[in-house]
């Protein structure tokens, strides 16, 4: 059989578990799940592994609590660290997950120096910035997954109040994973058109809204954990478009250092994802007020990023 890529998920729970199953019907990759906790690893990849006969895939899932089955790793997805509870904000999550990612990320680097990180722990932008603090990796190797989750909430929103598929609606949501994300109406189009020939601009509005509270109204419903489908499903969409170089534009946190107007801030914006990572931030024409608004998403990610480097000094 020809060798194939090698991606490691860590954390082996709800979005780590289900990263792991999109990875493991590729049947293009090889797949390691690793988490603490002893036997969950080892038995979601042994369910996952054995659904492949049924499913018509053949790859092996390994399980496992320890790095030294990650080496070689062309990417890995980090999924480990505690999730919101109901009324609780990303940023509460920020000190344990922190040290969670620091540890985890240099487990990862040193059995596979060329690896790629996509970060999905929360709160997302920080735990970009604490991967990038402890590595060193070049930015280009170290990128966060929320936009692509973001954008397909509200593409789903649009979908569904206008009756389309959400495939022919395309959106991009720029900004820090948190309540001042940047979702940008005007570049969101349904075929084709711009959304605002569409629909009224109440309606947008409230749309808008609805996809920056779009976790805390999963979180809400769930009572326990939050939201891992649309989660797994955005990060594979990223593995895949690194590792099959489709050079997708795709919105992603990353090391903004002047792009935008933003310097050496880690925040959501178009990357050119595809072989070498996040391989060009691609700068769309924003009015002011788009600007402004990325700005104050901006400083919400550095007020954050400043204080998870006093937490961790
Ligand atoms: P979960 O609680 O189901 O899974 C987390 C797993 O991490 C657990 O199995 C736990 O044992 C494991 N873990 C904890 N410490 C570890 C360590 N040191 N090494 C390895 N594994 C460790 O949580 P879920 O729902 O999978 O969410 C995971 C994270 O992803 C949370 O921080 C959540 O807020 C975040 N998230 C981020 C999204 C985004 O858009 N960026 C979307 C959805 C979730
Ligand atoms: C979400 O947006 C929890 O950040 C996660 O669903």
């Amino acid at each position: 059989m020809m060798e194939r890529p090698k991606v490691t998920v860590v954390g082996a729970g709800n979005v780590g578990g289900t990263t792991a199953q999109r990875l493991a019907e590729k049947n293009l990759y090889d797949v390691v799940l690793v988490d603490i906790v002893q036997g969950v690893p080892q038995g979601k990849a042994l369910d996952i592994s054995q659904a492949g006969p049924v499913c018509g895939y053949s790859t092996m899932v390994v399980g496992t609590n320890d790095y030294v089955q990650t080496a070689g790793s062309s990417i890995a997805v980090i999924t480990s660290g505690i999730p919101r509870k109901p009324g609780m904000s990303r940023d509460e999550l920020l000190a344990t997950n922190a040290k969670i990612v620091k540890s985890v990320v240099m487990e990862l680097v040193s059995r596979s120096p060329d690896i790629v990180l996509i970060l999905v722990t929360n709160p997302l932008d920080a735990m970009v910035h604490v991967a990038r603090s402890v590595t060193g990796l070049p930015k280009s190797r170290i990128i966060g997954m929320a936009g692509v989750l973001d954008s397909a909430r509200m593409r789903t929103f649009i979908a569904a109040e206008l009756n389309v598929r959400a495939t022919e609606v395309q959106a991009m949501v720029l900004g820090g994973h948190g309540d001042t994300m940047v979702p940008l109406p005007r570049y969101t189009t349904v075929r084709g058109r711009p959304v605002s020939e569409l629909m009224s601009k109440e309606k947008l509005d409230a749309i808008v809204k609805r996809t920056r509270d779009g976790g805390a109204e999963i979180v809400g419903l769930l009572k326990t954990g939050s939201a891992f489908y649309a989660p797994s499903a955005s990060a594979v969409a990223m593995v895949e478009s690194i590792l099959k170089d489709e050079k997708q534009v795709m919105p992603c946190a990353v090391l903004c250092e002047g792009e935008y107007g933003l310097k050496n801030v880690v925040v959501g914006v178009p990357v050119k994802i595809g072989r070498g990572g996040a391989e060009q931030i691609v700068e769309y024409e924003l009015t002011n007020d788009e600007r402004a608004a990325l700005e104050t998403s901006a400083d919400a990610v550095r007020e954050l990023c400043r204080t998870v480097d006093r937490l961790m000094a």
